[in-house]
C-alpha cells in the first residue's frame, strides 16, 4: 500500500486505499460533456462536481395532482452550490480564466452570485456581485459573503443591478458572468442531455420557471443538440412566470415586477427572445402563476415527495398543476419539472407561512404525548 503519490486527490485516496475501485467516476460536466462544450481536450476545468443531479419519479405528487401524465422532477438543488447556475458556472469561470480575466461580475436575485462567488473562489478570481438590497433569500446573501465576494447592494431591482453590471463589464476587464455569457448557456444545456440519458427518450414537456430566461434558452438549445445527435423527437417547452414578474407573457417590460419567489422578480429579462424562440420551436407555452399558487406547489412537493425546494422552483410544478386541471396532458405524456433551487436558502418563506407553526410545551412527556395523541 501507497499512502501518496502523485495525481489528482481522488486517485491519491484510492492509493491510501489500496484500491483502484474507490477511484471517483464523475468529476463534473465539463469532463463529461466535454465534446458538446467549446473547450479544447486538454482543458482544465474550474469545477466543484456539479451536476449529475437526479430525476425523481414523482408519483406521490401525480396523485395528488390527479394527473393522467408521468411526473419526473429534475432537482437542481443538490448541485454543490444549491442551485443549476453551477452548471453555467463551471463553464463561465473555466473560460474566465482561460482568457486570463481579472476577475468576474454579477448582477443576481442571489443564486448566480452565491455560483459566481463559490467558483471564482475555486479559480482564485475576484467576484464582485450586484444585488437588489433587500430582496435576496437570507442563505443566498450568506454563500456569497462567505465564498469572499465583494458584495455591492443597489438600491434598485435586478434589472437596474444588471445594466450596471453590462457597464462595468464594457469599460473594465471585469467578466460578466451572467447568462448573457454565451459560456453560461453552454454549461447549462448539460441537463437536458441527463434527462435524455436517463428516460432514453425525451419528456413530452419540459415546465421551468422564467426569470432571466436563459435557462429555458439553454435547455432548449441542449434539446435540440441532443435529439439532433440521436434522431429523438424533441420536448415542448413550457416557461412559468410569477403573475407581477411576467413581462414575457405581457409582452412588456415590467418596471416594478414584484413576486415572493425573488429568484424569478426579473422585469425585463435579458434571454427575452431565447425563451420565446424555445416555446416557439417547439410548440410550447409560456404563462404566468400566481404567488399563492407558487406557495402551494411548494409545499405540496415537500410534503408529498419530501423535497424542499425554493419558491422559484415550484413554479414549474404550479404551472403544470393548472394544466392538469384543464386535462392539458394526456396519459401518454411525460413531463419533466425543473426545480431549480434548494429550499434551504430561503428558510424565512417558511417561518413567515401562518400554515407552518410549531408547538412550544413544558419539557415533560406527558405534554409531548398528548399532542401525539391529539
Ligand atoms: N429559479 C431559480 C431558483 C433562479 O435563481 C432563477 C434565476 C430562475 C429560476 C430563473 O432562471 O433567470 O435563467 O430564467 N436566477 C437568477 C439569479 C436571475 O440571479 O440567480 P432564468
Amino acid at each position: 500500500m501507497r499512502l501518496w503519490s502523485p495525481g489528482t486527490t481522488s486517485e491519491r485516496f484510492c492509493y491510501a486505499l489500496g484500491t483502484e475501485e474507490t477511484k471517483m467516476s464523475y468529476h463534473g460536466i465539463i469532463e463529461k460533456y466535454k465534446r458538446y462544450l467549446p473547450f479544447s481536450a486538454d482543458v482544465v476545468p474550474v469545477t466543484l462536481y456539479e451536476g449529475n443531479t437526479p430525476l425523481i419519479e414523482a408519483d406521490n405528487l401525480q396523485r395528488e395532482l390527479k394527473a393522467d401524465c408521468k411526473i419526473f422532477l429534475k432537482f437542481e438543488g443538490v448541485n454543490p452550490t444549491g442551485s443549476f447556475k453551477d452548471r453555467g458556472m463551471t463553464v463561465a469561470i473555466t473560460q474566465a480564466v482561460i482568457e486570463g480575466s481579472r476577475g468576474v461580475i454579477c448582477a443576481s436575485t442571489g443564486n448566480t452570485s452565491a455560483s459566481a462567488a463559490a467558483y471564482a473562489a475555486k479559480a482564485k478570481l475576484r467576484a464582485f456581485v450586484v444585488l437588489p438590497k433587500g430582496k435576496i433569500a437570507a442563505g443566498k446573501l450568506a454563500q456569497a459573503l462567505i465564498y469572499g465576494a465583494k458584495v455591492i447592494e443597489i438600491e434598485g431591482n435586478f434589472d437596474e443591478a444588471l445594466k450596471i453590471v453590462r457597464e462595468v463589464g464594457e469599460k473594465t476587464r471585469t467578466t460578466i458572468v451572467n447568462s448573457i455569457n454565451p459560456y453560461r448557456i453552454e454549461g447549462q444545456k448539460t441537463a437536458s442531455f441527463e434527462i435524455v440519458e436517463e428516460l432514453g427518450a425525451s419528456p413530452t414537456f419540459h415546465a421551468l420557471p422564467v426569470g432571466n430566461a436563459g435557462n429555458i434558452t439553454a435547455y432548449w438549445k441542449g434539446y435540440k443538440e441532443i435529439c439532433t445527435e440521436r434522431g429523438l423527437k424533441r420536448p415542448k417547452m413550457l416557461g412559468f412566470q410569477a403573475r407581477g414578474a411576467a413581462p414575457i407573457v405581457e409582452g412588456r417590460v415590467i418596471e416594478r415586477p414584484e413576486t415572493v419567489a425573488t429568484a424569478i422578480r426579473i422585469g425585463n429579462p435579458a434571454s427575452w427572445s431565447g425563451a420565446l424562440e424555445a416555446v416557439n420551436e417547439s410548440g410550447g407555452k409560456i404563462s404566468t402563476v400566481t404567488d399563492d399558487e407558487i406557495l402551494a406547489a411548494q409545499r405540496l412537493i415537500a410534503s408529498t415527495e419530501g423535497i424542499f425546494c425554493e419558491p422559484a422552483s415550484a413554479s414549474s410544478v404550479a404551472g403544470i398543476a393548472r394544466l392538469i386541471k384543464v386535462g392539458f396532458f394526456t396519459k401518454k405524456d411525460i413531463v419533466v419539472c425543473t426545480l431549480t433551487g434548494n429550499g434551504l436558502k430561503d428558510p424565512d418563506i417558511v417561518s413567515k407561512g401562518v400554515e407552518y407553526r410549531s408547538t412550544t410545551v413544558r419539557a415533560k412527556y406527558e405534554e409531548v404525548i398528548k399532542l401525539i395523541e391529539q
